[in-house]
């Protein structure tokens, strides 16, 4: 940057000089004006920086510049360059510019309001990046412009001026947080053709001036809060594109609409909009996708429409139609989609879809249908059918074995009947199928053995028999298998066990009989189990604590017997039914909150009132009795209750990490008192003893005595899943890693409402307290920054590149790194930590992660998920250290933007003098 600015100042001082001197090559004003521009920017890009050489006369031969022959610049395209950094007034000083494209950089802060100056522009796109703000009225003086993008930033509203460019003919602001209405001046815009303007939080009407815009072709205005009903003067417009999907419209569509002879394209679903189709439709003829999904539009679909049209998307789901389903959507043979789903239609499906061969989803469920289910004869595309919930009757035919490509089959709740065709098991791409509540009976055939990538596949209540087919063995991929309420006899098979991805087993409400197979205890991913209503014998296996997911348990209505102790170790069981067999002995402790329910009729059951809770509710139940037996159990009990916790972090943490059991056991057993002592120590979590409220919980110090001093984590759940989610996050990350700069955690426990965390207290607070907070401030000399600084970048290294999958905290900053009495720093507050693994939930997009003042400008508002991040926000810290003074501090002028980094930035630039950054008291 020096070697730069010393070039300039190199080639000013020439140009002022007598004409002999020019001995130096006399950069002209535009080149002038580009280097300042790029002055501006953090980043450069590699382009700029070996091409733009401040000895050049001109810039004409730079990257992304194009000159007149007058060698100034008409052209400057700096697209996906990695630009960081602003756009500078001085752009108004290229007066020649006619394209400037810094479209997909980083650029913040506002659009200068000189732009309006470059009168001469034709081409603007400043698409994809991070500016805000204001779009600048004066963007409405360029005359000129014909091509405008701002699309993906973040502006206020659309200024009326903008109505000014008459000569645009694209224009585009989408996905930029727009409020306010859409200017009726934009009615003006007579050359433009395409108008995007989706994705924003526009309000108020359709401007009906719309209607004056005789070009357009492309109107987009969907995703954003409009309201009202559609002016029929849009009727006059000659649009391919029209999208109004996902506002707040209403009324009926104005006929003028219907009869746009020219329309491609028709989405006006997720609105209030009424009304019958009127006949008129049958006029557009070269539509192509039509979806009115979640509306309210009632009556018969005109009988004609598709008849000679080339229709691919249809999608009326979720409206009042009536009537029957018109046979000729099809007849233009490219229609890929009928979605019709939540109608209330009469009659069947026409035959005549058994014959289109371009159909790829068919989507009709819920919707009053009747008769038989049509031949498939010539839809080999189709991909995904779903007629669930109608009133076909009669047999599923073998023509199903035709649609060699489906992936996902749903005829439940219906009335069919018969067996089931073995042409099924020409289905190699079948993912899920659901036959359930129809009135199918039979064996299942042997040919679904075929269907090898079934993932769920469920045939419960029906009136299928025979034994548990062996079929079911090559489905390995497997995750649902509900054959419930059937009647289906024999034992279940040992083989289930080899299902090994099954989640969701049910078998209840047969003729099944003999043991359970111990082996199912394989099944290590079962969340739900349910064998009820069969004639089942003997006990519930051992080891049944392999199980760690499940979650539901219903054993009801057999003839299990033996006692409980095999379920002592589920810990995260939500729904335990048991009633109805023959079991002995005594409730397990992590049972008895179950007692209301799950044990009726099961006389040889006792409870150990040895345990708190249980006097109130365990009235319907003997007491066990033995003293001896009593204590030996106990004690055998809290040990089943200390390895739950190592159960359940085994769930949460998924495969991966675990811990060395046997000293764990042990450990754990003290640790559950140690929450006893620390809820004691707290007197129940006390305000009094909070030193903390993060963004992701509320921090207790428990000190207690000899046992040491803990720092406790209270994240509430609320009902929200959130809650959960940041909780299971933290353990899942903080669980799997081990260093000596990041919080070591100790234990958790969990809460019906909320979950606690056990980390060592930090006896010096975090490094936010020591900085800003502690008063007297302390005195940290510069080795113990570099102490405190080092010891992040290791923790963060660790976190980056030695953990597999590497975790990104996303929330670096000081008060997330805790300091122990030697200072040494420790990472905390892995709430919002993600794996960078595929696996893993993504946060919702759109939301703002981490904290203002630490994100760096390009992960703010993109869903990136990157180690770099994490470095910006350590480089923050850094300069927090290094300053003493706190990421977004009032204290700086509103002209810094209210931030360190740019302050040390405007700060360096003006002094260069190190003693004016660095915090002084420190020195
Ligand atoms: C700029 O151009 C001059 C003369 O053409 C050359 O000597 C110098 O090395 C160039 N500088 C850079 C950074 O390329
Ligand atoms: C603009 O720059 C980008 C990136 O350097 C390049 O891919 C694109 O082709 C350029 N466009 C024009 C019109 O030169
Ligand atoms: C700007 O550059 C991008 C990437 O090269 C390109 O897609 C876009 O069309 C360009 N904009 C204009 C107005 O040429
Ligand atoms: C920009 O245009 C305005 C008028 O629109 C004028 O007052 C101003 O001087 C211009 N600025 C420059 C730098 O040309
Ligand atoms: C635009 O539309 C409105 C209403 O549709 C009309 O009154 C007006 O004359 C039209 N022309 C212009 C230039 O606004
Ligand atoms: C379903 O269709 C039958 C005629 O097949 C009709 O009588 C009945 O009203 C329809 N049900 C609904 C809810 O529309
Ligand atoms: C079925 O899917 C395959 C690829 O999955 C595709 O190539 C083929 O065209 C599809 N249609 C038919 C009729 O097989």
């Amino acid at each position: 940057m020096r070697f730069k600015a010393g070039l300039i100042y190199l080639s000013m001082v020439a140009c002022f000089l007598p004409p002999p001197f020019y001995f130096v090559s006399c950069l002209n004003s535009d080149g002038q004006t580009l280097l300042s521009l790029s002055r501006r920017w953090i980043t450069t890009p590699q382009s700029i920086l070996s091409s733009w050489n401040a000895s050049d006369a001109d810039p004409c031969l730079w990257g992304g510049v194009l000159c007149d022959p007058n060698k100034l610049v008409v052209s400057l395209n700096l697209s996906s360059s990695h630009i960081m950094g602003e756009i500078g007034p001085e752009i108004s000083m290229l007066t020649q510019l006619k394209s400037l494209n810094l479209s997909s950089n980083y650029i913040s802060g506002t659009i200068p309001s000189q732009i309006g100056n470059c009168s001469r522009i034709q081409q603007l796109d400043l698409a994809n990046n991070i500016l805000s703000g204001k779009i600048p009225k004066s963007v409405g003086n360029l005359l000129d412009l014909m091509y405008l993008d701002l699309s993906y930033n973040q502006f206020i509203s659309l200024p009326p001026d903008l109505g000014n460019c008459s000569n645009l003919e694209q224009f585009a602001v989408v996905g930029c947080g727009l409020t306010g209405p859409v200017p009726s001046s934009f009615g003006q815009l007579t050359k433009v053709t395409l108008l995007y303007l989706s994705i924003n939080q526009l309000s108020g009407n359709i401007p009906p001036q719309l209607a004056n815009c005789t070009s357009l072709t492309d109107l987009q205005l969907n995703d954003n809060q409009l309201e009202g009903s559609i002016p029929s003067e849009l009727g006059r417009l000659k649009l391919t594109t029209l999208y109004l999907f996902t506002n707040r419209l209403t009324g009926e569509v104005p006929m003028s609409i219907w009869k746009i002879d020219t329309l491609e394209n028709l989405l006006i679903n997720g609105n209030g909009l009424f009304g019958e189709l009127p006949i008129e439709i049958v006029q557009l003829k070269h539509l192509k996708v039509f979806t009115l999904y979640d509306n309210h539009f009632f009556g018969v679909i005109p009988q004609s429409l598709g008849i000679n049209d080339s229709l691919t998307i249809v999608d009326f789901y979720n409206n009042s139609f009536s009537g029957p389903i018109p046979p000729n959507l099809c007849s233009g043979n490219q229609l890929e989609r009928l979605i019709l789903g939540f109608n209330s239609f009469q009659g069947s499906i026409p035959s005549e879809f058994g014959n289109c061969a371009s159909l790829k989803r068919l989507i009709i469920n819920n919707s009053n249908l009747t008769g038989v289910l049509p031949h498939f004869v010539n839809t080999p595309n189709m991909l995904h059918m779903n007629l669930e919930g109608n009133r076909f009757t009669r047999q599923i035919l073998g023509s199903f074995g035709k649609l060699t490509n489906i992936t996902l089959i749903n005829l439940s709740k219906n009335r069919l009947s018969g067996l089931l065709p073995m042409e099924l098991g020409n289905l190699l791409w079948l993912q899920a199928l659901d036959l359930s509540h129809n009135a199918l009976e039979g064996p299942l055939p042997p040919e679904l053995a075929s269907c090898s990538m079934l993932l769920k596949f469920n045939a419960s209540h029906n009136f299928f028999n025979g034994s548990i087919p062996t079929a079911l063995q090559t489905m390995s991929r497997l995750s649902t298998l509900d054959l419930s309420q059937n009647q289906f006899s024999g034992s279940i098979p040992t083989f289930i066990s080899e299902l090994k991805a099954l989640v969701d087993l049910q078998l209840g409400g047969n003729t099944l009989r003999g043991m359970i197979p111990s082996s199912v205890i394989e099944l290590e991913r079962l969340v739900t189990l349910n064998f009820s209503y069969n004639g089942l014998t003997g006990r519930i296996p051992s080891n049944f604590s392999k199980l760690v997911m499940l979650q539901n348990l219903d054993v009801s209505h057999n003839h299990l017997t033996n006692n409980l102790a095999s379920l002592s170790e589920l810990h995260v069981l939500a729904n335990l039914n048991l009633s109805y067999n023959l079991f002995i002995g005594p409730i397990p402790a992590n049972l008895v909150k179950f007692l209301n329910s799950s044990f009726l009729e099961n006389p040889g059951l006792c409870v150990d009132c040895g345990l708190d809770n249980c006097d109130v509710v365990s009235r319907n139940f003997r007491h066990c009795t033995s003293h001896s037996d009593q204590t030996s159990l106990t004690k055998f009990q809290t040990a089943m209750v200390a390895l739950g916790a190592s159960a359940f972090l085994f769930a949460v943490i998924g495969l991966g990490f675990m811990f060395h059991s046997g000293q764990r056991e042990k450990h754990d057993i003290e640790d559950r008192s140690l929450f006893h002592k620390v809820m004691e120590a707290t007197e129940d979590l006390n305000d009094r003893y909070i030193i903390g409220r993060g963004t992701h919980g509320t921090v207790y110090k428990a000190s207690l005595g000899p046992d040491g001093v803990y720092a406790v984590k209270k994240l509430m759940f609320g009902g929200s899943k959130e809650g959960i989610t940041s909780m299971v996050r933290e353990v899942e990350t903080i669980g799997k890693v081990r260093h000596r700069n990041l919080v070591r955690l100790e234990d958790i426990q969990m809460e019906k409402d909320y979950g606690l965390i056990l980390y060592k207290y930090m006896q010096n607070g975090s490094l936010h307290d020591i900085l800003h907070e502690v008063h007297p401030p302390p005195l940290l000399d510069w080795s113990i920054r570099c102490k405190i600084a080092l010891g992040t970048a290791h923790g963060l290294a660790y976190l980056h590149f030695d953990c597999d999958p590497p975790v990104v905290h996303r929330d670096i900053k000081p008060m997330n790194i805790l300091l122990d009495e030697e200072m040494e720093p420790h990472i905390s507050d892995f709430g919002i930590a993600k794996l960078l693994d595929q696996s893993s939930p993504t946060l919702m997009s759109g939301t703002l992660r981490g904290t203002i003042g630490y994100i760096a400008p390009e992960c703010a508002f993109t869903s990136k998920e990157s180690k770099e991040c994490d470095v910006y926000s350590y480089g923050v810290v850094l300069l927090e250290l290094i300053t003493r003074r706190k990421a977004v501090d009032p204290s700086f002028s509103d002209t810094d933007g209210l931030d360190l980094v740019k302050w040390v930035r405007s700060v360096w630039n003006e002094n260069k003098e190190i003693e004016v950054v660095v915090d002084a008291a420190g020195l």
